[in-house]
Formats: structure tokens, C-alpha cells, sequence
């Protein structure tokens, strides 16, 4: 349970009216996350970044079109060269080959080792963005400019990077901060709606492993948020990084605390992988995920039925799948047994569950693969 709230420092100094800034604190590496509208453009928004003769923005062909003028325009006033790689969209293309896309975009153009990266994008982006300023000539500066909910309230803090592997999510990759995070709020007005509702799994789970508080407050915004209400938005954002701040400022490698920001993800990577990556988008997967973990700390006695069914009713209100899918007719649950054991958190092929231990509170644990068993059969059609 969060035992201290997070407060928010001052107001970070901005020509953008109304921006705030959450501090993620972590010594050395430290920065700011800014939170805003009209972030993109205005200048106080790069001011105080490392100095650097060469940028790059990574982007996709989505965002490409809709932002990437605007921050090119903003980053020439402070970089001599601005060059741009614009990557192909989609979760499948988050691999070694896109990757390479990027090294071949700073080798080609004699990148050096100043060049400050700009991951422009949602967290497809962003995760191999900071992969490759994490590894490019053994480490660059890098930016996170997130443009997706998914990645202004999760993704893009913390410094985890990474691409996927066919046998596995997220599997290759490093933990490299970012110098900064703009949360521009303007741009999450071009979001499909099936990306909104994404996001909103990860801004949900905050409140069952951390903060009933934010729980209560989420059930009676759900709508607003859903609607894209301005105010409602920029608390949600606010809120949520405020939390994974505190929670990644005590644990920034996930030694422990840090494991419990994945809640519903270990059912819900399965379900990525087994349907094949881009066919559920991460934030359904969570959002099926976190039903199927508080239906499984339910039957573990961790939680009551009336939780239980409050956390599926929100879920189902963001607009989420509540039901997994079929992974396989013949043994639906050994499939997701088997693609679970691959997940990170397990050790020595046990699973370990982020469950809820009690509405506010998450806990690491194994279970029983015959109740696992149970709850996939339970939850799955
Ligand atoms: P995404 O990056 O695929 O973006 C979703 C879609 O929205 C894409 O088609 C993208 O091009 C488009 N898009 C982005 N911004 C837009 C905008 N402003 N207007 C219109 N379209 C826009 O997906 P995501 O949900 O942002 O991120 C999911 C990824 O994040 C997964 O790979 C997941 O593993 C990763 N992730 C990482 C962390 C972390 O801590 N590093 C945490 C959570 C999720
Ligand atoms: N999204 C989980 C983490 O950053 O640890």
C-alpha cells in the first residue's frame, strides 16, 4: 500500500500554461516529468536538456504525420541538425530488424555520441527508442515525447526499454532513464478510441496495488475520461506517474516493490504472445490480465467477491476486454501455463503472480497450477 502520497513538486517554469511537473527522483539520474498542453511547441519545454550539435527523432508512420513537424520546428531552435527516422507502426515491428532501423539512421548519419534521441510516439516507440540510445555507442542522451495515454502514464517513466522476442515480450532490452518526459495531453485528442481504452488499463491498475483512493476517484471518471474531458485526463496522468515515481524511485532495477507495476500483465503478455504481438493491443491484454489475477487472488481468499467484481466492472466501463481468449482448443490453460513461465517474474519455471492482497496492496506469490488451471477455464471463451 502506498503509505505516503506522492506530492507533486512546483510547477515546472513553461511557456505552456498549466504545465506541471512530477519529479522522479533517482539521484544522478533523476528528471522531470511534464505534464501539459501545448508541451510540444513551447520552448521552456526543451530548455535545460544536454547540449548537443545533432537530434534525431524516432517516430513511426503514424505519428510521423501528425507531430513530427511540430517537434522538429521546436527542437531546431536548439539543435543545429534535427534528422528523423520514421519507423513502421505496430507491436509486431518491435524487434531486432526495426531496431536496426534506428543505428542505421545514426551510423548513416554520423550521429555522434552527444546526439540527443526524441522517442516521439506511444510506447512502441518509446521502448525502442531508449533501447537504442541505451545502447548506441555504449549509451546517448534520450527524451521520451509520449503521444499515447498507455505511454504518458506508464511506459515512458522509469527507463524500462526494450524490443520482444518471438518466445517471449519485452525480453531483450536494458533499464536506461530518459533525460525527460513531455507529456503533451494535446496530442492524445488524435487517439484512436480502442488506444484510449488501452491506456486506461494501465492507469486502472494503479489503484488496486497502490491507491484505493485513485480507485474510487477512477470509477467516478471513467466516463470523463472516456469522453476525453481535459481536466480529467491531466488528474489521471498526473496521478498515475506520480505513483509509478514513487514506486520506481525505490525500486528502479525491480529487486521487489517495483514488480507489483505488472499487475495483470503476467496473464496478460500470455495472451500478447499466444495470439500473436499486435493482435491484442498490451493495455487489453492487461486489462483481461488484471480480471483474471483479482479473480485468482478471490480464490485464493485474498479478496472478496464485491472487489472482485468492482475491478471487472471498471475494466469493463474503459471499454476492455474482461474475458480472455482462446489460446488453444485442445489445452487452453497448458498453453497459458506454458507461455506464463516465460515471463519475467518467474523463477525456475514458477510463475509468479502480481495479485491483490487486500484493495490497495499487491503481493508477489506462486499459486497452484491446478487454481490457475481454474481461473483460465473460468475466465477464457
Ligand atoms: P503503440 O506504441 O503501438 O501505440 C498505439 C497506436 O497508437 C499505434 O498505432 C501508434 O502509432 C498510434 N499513436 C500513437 N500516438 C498517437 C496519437 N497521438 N494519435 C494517433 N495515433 C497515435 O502502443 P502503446 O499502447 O502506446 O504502447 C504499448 C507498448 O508499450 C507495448 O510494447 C508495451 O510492452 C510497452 N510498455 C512498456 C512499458 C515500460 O515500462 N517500458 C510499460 C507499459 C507498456
Ligand atoms: N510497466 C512496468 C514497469 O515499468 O515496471
Amino acid at each position: 500500500m502506498l503509505t505516503t502520497t506522492p506530492s507533486l513538486s512546483a510547477d515546472l517554469s513553461s511557456d505552456a500554461p498549466g504545465a506541471q511537473t512530477v519529479a522522479i527522483d533517482l539521484g544522478e539520474r533523476s528528471y522531470p516529468i511534464v505534464i501539459g498542453a501545448g508541451l510540444l511547441d513551447a520552448p521552456a519545454s526543451y530548455e535545460g536538456l544536454p547540449k548537443a550539435a545533432t537530434a534525431l527523432i524516432v517516430t513511426n508512420t503514424t505519428v510521423a504525420p501528425l507531430y513530427a513537424d511540430r517537434l522538429r520546428a521546436a527542437l531546431q531552435r536548439r539543435y543545429a541538425t534535427v534528422h528523423a527516422v520514421v519507423l513502421p507502426d505496430g507491436e509486431q515491428y518491435k524487434t531486432w530488424e526495426t531496431l536496426n532501423l534506428i543505428f542505421d539512421a545514426l551510423l548513416g548519419q554520423g550521429c555522434d555520441r552527444k546526439t540527443v534521441l526524441f522517442a516521439l510516439g506511444g510506447g512502441v516507440v518509446g521502448d525502442m527508442t531508449g533501447f537504442a540510445a541505451a545502447s548506441y555507442m555504449r549509451g546517448v542522451p534520450f527524451v521520451q515525447v509520449p503521444t499515447t495515454l498507455l505511454a504518458q502514464v506508464d511506459s515512458s517513466v522509469g527507463g524500462k526499454t526494450a524490443i520482444n522476442h518471438p518466445l517471449g515480450k519485452n525480453m531483450i532490452g536494458a533499464f536506461y532513464q530518459p533525460q525527460r518526459v513531455l507529456c503533451d495531453l494535446d496530442t492524445l485528442d488524435t487517439l484512436a478510441p480502442r488506444e484510449l481504452s488501452a491506456g486506461l488499463a494501465e492507469v486502472i491498475k494503479y489503484g488496486p496495488i497502490a491507491d484505493m483512493a485513485f480507485f474510487d476517484w477512477l470509477e467516478a471518471h471513467i466516463d470523463a475520461l472516456q469522453a476525453r474531458d481535459r481536466s480529467a485526463l491531466a488528474y489521471a496522468v498526473r496521478r498515475s506517474c506520480e505513483i509509478k515515481a514513487w514506486v520506481v524511485g525505490q525500486d528502479e532495477r525491480e529487486s521487489g516493490l517495483r514488480a507489483i507495476l505488472n499487475f495483470g500483465h503476467t496473464f496478460g503478455h500470455a495472451i500478447e504472445a499466444g495470439m500473436g504481438y499486435g493482435a491484442w493491443l498490451h493495455g487489453e491484454g492487461v486489462g483481461a490480465g488484471m480480471v483474471m489475477a483479482t479473480e485468482l487472488s478471490r480464490r485464493l481468499g485474498l479478496v472478496d467477491d464485491a472487489f472482485a467484481a468492482r475491478l471487472k466492472a471498471l475494466v469493463q466501463r474503459a471499454g476492455l476486454p474482461v474475458v480472455g481468449p482462446v489460446l488453444d482448443a485442445a489445452d487452453n490453460a497448458g498453453r497459458y501455463l506454458a507461455l506464463m513461465r516465460v515471463d519475467k517474474k518467474a523463477e525456475a519455471g514458477e510463475i509468479r503472480f502480481v495479485l491483490i492482497d487486500g484493495p490497495g496492496q499487491a503481493v508477489m506469490r506462486a499459486a497452484p497450477d491446478a487454481l490457475v488451471r481454474e481461473v483460465i477455464d473460468a475466465s477464457c471463451a
